[in-house]
């Protein structure tokens, strides 16, 4: 299941402040079973140690051109690779590679391997919405070369905007895609992901809430951003995410379901993460319930199924997903709500073990497809679970299709 194992990664690190998130990145590669092969610029060194990029990786850093062991590191390393990985990438770096230029050994290895190439820009926001960085992107993309954009919040200096580097989760989950082959395979596909749990009002300050935090839902919007895909996420939380994915704030149930019906009628895939109320309070109070009014009674009735309404109504070739929050019976129940929601593919996990589901930054779930094969994906990080979750919804997508 872990695409990663026992895999060749050339991880390279320019001279970027974010090059100490690029020694997380190697940190989760080495965990998760790959041979990481690193390379720093010069000008990484002045940002991070050495010693630590070799401690954690499979084998010392690589920097020159001519003092390595071998004669000729950037074809080894080159050939050797399965992918590479820049993280960070600065304007520098990427615009040597889109002209072919090989002044170093970082360069160098990046012209000298025919393995997919993931970059993983980092810079000011001056920088990255400059015309020459913009094309130079443009370029590389055009080639092939998958991008992990960067995402908005802090950058060196304590200024704001788009410029930091993405999540080490994000960029091991976009290596682990390059790596299955699957990277492009939901280019142009309209995505529709639900994230984060419902809030339903009891009066103007209180509300009956769960424990679902989004990252499940964020991480699948996210990987089939990168896999190609036109993502749209209705979210109930406040949460950062990839630039070019839209996102509808919603907060309670019927919120959702208008938001999902002005949708779900466009979209070829429908993945229902969140984690909807089932029952809201029959009367919101207007303003606040006070104590010495005593305690009060709150009557409830039950909310709208979206996912069972999705099923009633699904058009012909979409693929609909949902998930299953189980503590007993796990596939006899998920298997139940497939057939009764009219569903391709159930995700269920049992939110009584240790590590799996509501905030947890690990899962494990079954897959249950509507023809009755399931997948195990043993306790993993929540983009791996995405990962899994997307491979089997291309597998219903190409199984849909006419031959
Ligand atoms: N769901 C939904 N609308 C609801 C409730 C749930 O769309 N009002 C979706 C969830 O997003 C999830 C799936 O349905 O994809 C969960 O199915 P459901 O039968 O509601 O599961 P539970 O709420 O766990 O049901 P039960 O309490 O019967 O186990």
């Amino acid at each position: 299941m872990n695409s990663l194992h026992g895999r060749t990664i050339v991880l390279g690190i320019s001279g970027g402040i974010a090059a100490y998130k690029a020694v997380e990145v190697c940190r989760q590669l080495v965990d998760a079973g790959a041979h990481v092969a690193p390379i720093m610029t010069e000008d990484a060194h002045r940002f991070i140690g050495p010693v630590t990029v070799s401690a954690l990786a499979s084998e010392p850093v690589h920097t020159s051109l001519w003092d390595d062991a071998s004669p000729i590191p950037h074809t080894r390393l080159g050939q050797n690779a399965e992918v590479i990985v820049v993280a960070p990438a600065t304007a520098r770096v990427i615009a040597a590679y889109a002209m072919g230029l090989s002044h170093d050994l970082l360069t160098a290895t990046l012209i000298a391997t025919r393995a997919p190439v993931v970059i993983c820009p980092a810079m000011h926001t001056e920088m990255w919405e400059h015309p020459a960085v913009v094309s130079n992107i443009a370029l590389l993309r055009s080639r092939g070369v998958i991008i992990v954009e960067p995402q908005s919040g802090r950058l060196a200096g304590g200024d704001l905007g788009t410029g930091r580097l993405a999540d080490p989760a994000s960029i091991v989950a976009a290596i682990s895609s390059a790596l299955s082959g699957s990277h492009r395979d939901l280019e142009g596909v309209r995505v529709l992901v639900t994230a984060g749990g419902t809030r339903e009002p009891i009066d103007a300050v209180r509300v009956i809430a769960n424990r679902s935090s989004g990252k499940q839902g964020y991480a699948i919007a996210e990987a089939a951003h990168m896999r190609g895909a036109n993502v749209t996420i209705v979210s109930t939380v406040d949460r950062a995410t990839l630039p070019g994915i839209s996102i509808e704030s919603v907060e309670t149930a019927q919120q959702m379901m208008d938001a999902v019906n002005c949708y779900a009628p466009t979209s070829d895939v429908v993945i229902m993460t969140a984690a909807v109320a089932d029952f809201r309070p029959v009367q919101v109070v207007t303003g606040k319930i006070k104590k010495h009014d005593g305690v009060p009674q709150i009557t409830l009735e039950p909310t709208v199924d979206i996912l069972g309404a999705l099923g009633a109504s699904k058009p012909s070739n979409q693929v609909l997903v949902g998930f299953a929050a189980e503590t007993d019976n796990l596939l006899e129940n998920a298997q139940g709500k497939l057939l009764r929601k009219n569903l391709d593919l159930i995700v269920a996990n049992d939110v009584s073990a240790d590590r799996v589901g509501f905030g947890h930054d690990t899962n494990e779930v079954t897959i249950v497809l509507a023809s009755g094969e399931s997948i195990h994906v043993p306790l993993a990080d929540k983009h791996t679970i995405a990962t899994a979750v997307l491979d089997s919804v291309s597998r219903v997508r190409t199984a849909h299709r006419p031959q």
